[in-house]
């Protein structure tokens, strides 16, 4: 994991979104494999912010089984392999397809405890070109309350690039 911010992002929140929202486009513009752009897109925002991404990365769809979650690229300690819908923060974004901020995890009736060092998180769902959901970007952090209305809007921009940049 990365130990420092990266200097050359701007230190504003929003601000450090937006950069980071266009260096991912960039990245990942005419990379078919989806594989590839989950994992340069965990690997970006786990660098840019170290301090309160303990765990970032995706938990997708499974083909074979269409109602449960398994994980795919992260960054970050030993994740669960498999969240069915309506478990836990992810499965409950994934069924419900909307953003999910958790102060405390342990006041989240049913949350997942993959590492007992995760406090608080956050949940992104993350759908194609023709709106279906294909998996959700699950961000933990030790700290508690580490996600706000910012950190949301900012993964949702980028989640809602991930599979529609050309
Ligand atoms: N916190 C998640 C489980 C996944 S991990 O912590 C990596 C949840 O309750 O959905």
């Amino acid at each position: 994991m990365a130990e420092a911010q990266r200097a050359d992002l701007p230190a504003d929140k929003a601000e450090r979104y937006r950069a980071l929202r266009a260096e991912i486009a960039a990245v990942i513009g005419g990379e078919p494999n989806r594989t590839a752009r989950y994992a340069t897109v965990s690997s970006l925002l786990a660098e840019a912010f170290p301090d309160r991404f303990f765990w970032c990365g995706f938990y997708l769809v499974d083909p074979d089984k269409p109602r449960e979650l398994v994980v795919g690229p992260y960054q970050g300690t030993l994740g669960c392999l498999r969240i069915p819908f309506g478990k836990g923060v992810c499965g409950t974004s994934a069924a419900e397809r909307k953003s999910i901020i958790v102060p405390d995890v342990n006041a989240f009736p049913g949350h997942i405890a993959c590492d007992s060092r995760s406090n608080s998180e956050i949940v992104v769902p993350v759908f194609d070109a023709a709106d279906a959901l294909v998996g959700v970007l699950d961000v933990d952090s030790t700290q508690f309350d580490a996600f706000d209305a910012i950190d949301q809007s900012g993964l949702e921009a980028i989640c809602a690039d991930l599979l529609t940049t050309p």
